[in-house]
């Protein structure tokens, strides 16, 4: 976040409680979170544990709560056996056997309902079909698909065998799918022809298929599933059909209790290095907290339609599509495709069309939509709306108001939630019934979760409105439990920094004379860049890759849309670009990126320096190279710099 924005949400004054009807409704009563709060700070273990022995169904209850013995490898419930698929979908099949699981809507229209009873038939044959394919527990399954119930499926049929699934998001290269196949040794790959995004058809299976030309020898079968009828070639002994696949299976499975502790899934997030982190969640904890922070913060109530608009390849379609509200025996909306097809009414189209009534997005969609005017959501009844949510990254305040005005019509609470792929489940957000909500804050810490924000030594900042480092004090069920094959990055990246006494986010951010909570953005080299995180150092390496590429520096700058966009300085073998070869050498890089990565990361702004401003010793300096992508005065001492000349050049004006 820039000065500018941090300057605004500074004066940010205005307060939203709750409204009457909305309280009286509330799931959470006023008195009953507070009574959470006191019991977690009274015995935060024992409240943990009565939670996980009310909310989930143990074939085996634990005994032992929380295992610190390997600190900071902590262990929740350690003795204690469930099925992960079993709490999401059988335990109501005697309560909501016909109700709807899973409405799900096409990018082009198509329409489909699976009652719980359904999904659990449905999860139940393809889970029998990954056994007959040699997948048991333990082994690691990758799922690159589009938004279709196909992909809930795919992620609950390997919880209910005890597979550890690795969901790749659709929009990410050959390459970034092999390096993560290759890192999980996953064993089989689930994937479609295709999928529909953007009015195009995303072509998966090639996509895939280039993956595993070079190096995942791991792999046994791939798993196609036909949603495109776009055309694939399919390796004979290697790659079926989804449908094939399940011919002949029964709709029963039994689930396969596993620990606690067991992996549920491995999910790959960028650090500040140029290799993504395989993040390695638990089966007990994660549920956990994936479950009470859907019912705490989204308050399902059994007629909701709750819609989460992310991709199941990102967290928050993991704890919020795929998982959470499951648990929580709520209706759960999929959709497809992307926001604007056919037109920027699409969102609020679908809102009216399935009767939505919590709706939870990303800031970026928000500002994108906001764009197109407020008679395109005029034109929608969205008087169903009750509840609005966002995450991803810090909202601003203007597309607050705008959401809260427009899309909520000024009665829905708006939860801001904080949260990370390493947290599993949301840490800091209202609770709707209780909270008023001040726009550009995600509040306060849930129930149970220690957060605080501390200097530079790890002692809490005490004067209100003094920046620090967000930190978590004390474990929690749904934490990270490791990276997958490097435990000493895990406690390098998240401890160390404190001596392994508090978990450390890589946020930073204040609190404000209320104790309310407001983001500042990342302290290391990761980017948001649309609610996603980018780290600069992946960026750099997709760049070297490519033959013309000597030395790179990537960094962010303020973006209307996407939060934050990204500014790449470029140094190349030999001579710097002129006339029409430079734009052309631009579009070249973008798409080696997209190549490299993924769409996502092709950086906005490329610019060829002969050399990046450097420190006498060598550091680049990267807070100059911010300044200068932000079109901001360069205030700070360049006379450091091995090369002064370059300002001009960095500047684009050399
Ligand atoms: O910087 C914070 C930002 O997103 C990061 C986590 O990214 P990821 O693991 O991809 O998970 C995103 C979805 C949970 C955080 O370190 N972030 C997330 N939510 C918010 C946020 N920043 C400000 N406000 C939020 N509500």
């Amino acid at each position: 976040m820039n000065d500018k924005s941090i300057e605004s949400l500074l004066h940010e004054q205005r307060k939203f409680p709750p409204s009457d009807e909305f309280i009286s409704a509330a799931r959470l009563q006023p008195s009953a979170a507070e009574a959470l709060y006191a019991e977690a700070a009274a015995d935060h273990e024992a409240f943990w544990g009565r939670l996980a022995q009310q909310e989930i169904h143990w074939e085996t209850p634990f005994t032992d709560i929380l295992d610190a013995s390997d600190a900071p490898n902590y262990r929740w419930f350690t003795d204690g056996h469930l099925n992960v698929s079993y709490n999401c979908l059988d335990i109501h099949l005697a309560e909501r056997g016909d109700k709807a699981a899973i409405i799900f809507e096409g990018e082009g229209g198509d329409q489909r309902r699976l009652t719980y009873r359904e999904l659990t038939d449905a999860v139940s044959q393809f889970a029998n079909a990954l056994q007959a394919q040699g997948v048991s527990a333990g082994d690691r399954v990758v799922i690159y698909m589009p938004m279709v119930p196909e992909t809930v499926i795919a992620m609950q049929a390997c919880a209910r065998i005890g597979a550890i699934h690795s969901v790749v998001f659709g929009g990410f290269s050959a390459s970034s799918l092999r390096d993560r196949i290759i890192d999980a040794g996953a064993k089989l790959l689930i994937t479609a022809d295709g999928g529909f995004r953007g009015g195009h058809v995303i072509e998966l299976k090639a996509a895939a298929d280039e993956a595993l030309a070079e190096g995942c020898d791991t792999i046994e079968t791939v798993i196609v599933l036909n949603r495109a009828d776009c055309g694939v070639s399919m390796q004979d002994g290697r790659d079926i059909w989804w449908s094939d696949a399940i011919g002949g299976h029964t709709a029963i499975c039994e689930p396969v209790a596993v620990d606690a502790e067991h992996p549920l899934f491995l999910l790959y997030t960028s650090g500040s290095t140029g290799k993504p982190k395989g993040i390695q969640h638990s089966s007990g904890g994660y549920l956990l907290n994936a479950k009470l922070s859907s019912q705490w913060i989204f308050d399902l109530h059994d007629d909701d339609i709750f819609w989460c608009t992310a991709d199941v390849g990102w967290v928050t379609g993991h704890s919020y599509v795929a998982y959470g509200p499951l648990a929580a025996g709520a209706t759960i909306l999929m959709y497809e495709g992307a926001p604007t097809v056919p037109d920027g009414g699409r969102f609020w189209s679908i809102c009216q069309r399935h009767g939505v009534t919590i709706f939870y997005t990303a800031p970026t969609a928000i500002r994108a939509l906001m764009k197109f005017g407020d008679d395109i959501p005029a034109q929608y009844d969205l008087s169903k709306l009750r509840l609005l949510g966002t995450v991803g990254e810090p909202i601003n305040p203007e597309a607050w108001m705008w959401y809260h005005e427009v899309i909520g019509g000024q009665r829905c609470p708006i939860v801001d939630t904080w949260w990370q792929t390493e947290t599993g489940a949301i840490m800091i957000s209202p609770l709707p019934g209780t909270t008023p909500t001040k726009p550009g804050s995600c509040t306060k810490a849930l129930p149970g979760i220690d957060v605080d924000i501390v200097d530079e030594a790890g002692e809490p900042v005490t004067s209100p409105n003094e920046g620090g480092y967000i930190v978590i004090k004390k474990p929690w069920p749904s934490m990270l439990r490791t990276i997958w094959g490097d435990n000493d990055r895990y406690i390098e990246t998240y401890w160390e920094k404190f001596q392994n006494r508090y978990y450390v986010a890589g946020d930073s951010a204040h609190r404000d004379t209320d104790g309310y909570i407001w983001m500042m953005g990342r302290i290391d080299d990761v980017l948001n860049v649309s609610g996603h995180r980018l780290g600069t150092m992946e960026v750099e390496s997709a760049l070297v890759a490519h033959d013309r590429v000597v030395e790179s520096a990537v960094v962010g700058f303020p973006h209307d849309v996407k939060g934050e966009g990204i500014f790449a300085y470029v140094v190349l073998r030999g001579e710097r670009p002129s006339g029409d070869e430079e734009p052309a050498l631009v579009a070249e890089l973008r798409g080696w990126v997209g190549q490299e990565i993924g769409a996502i990361a092709k950086p906005d702004q490329i610019r060829f320096t002969e050399n990046l401003p450097k420190t006498r010793s060598g550091k680049i300096m990267r807070r100059l190279l911010r300044t200068i992508a932000r079109g901001d005065e360069i205030t700070q001492d360049t006379s450091t710099l091995e090369n002064e000349a370059i300002l001009d050049q960095l500047r684009g004006k050399g």
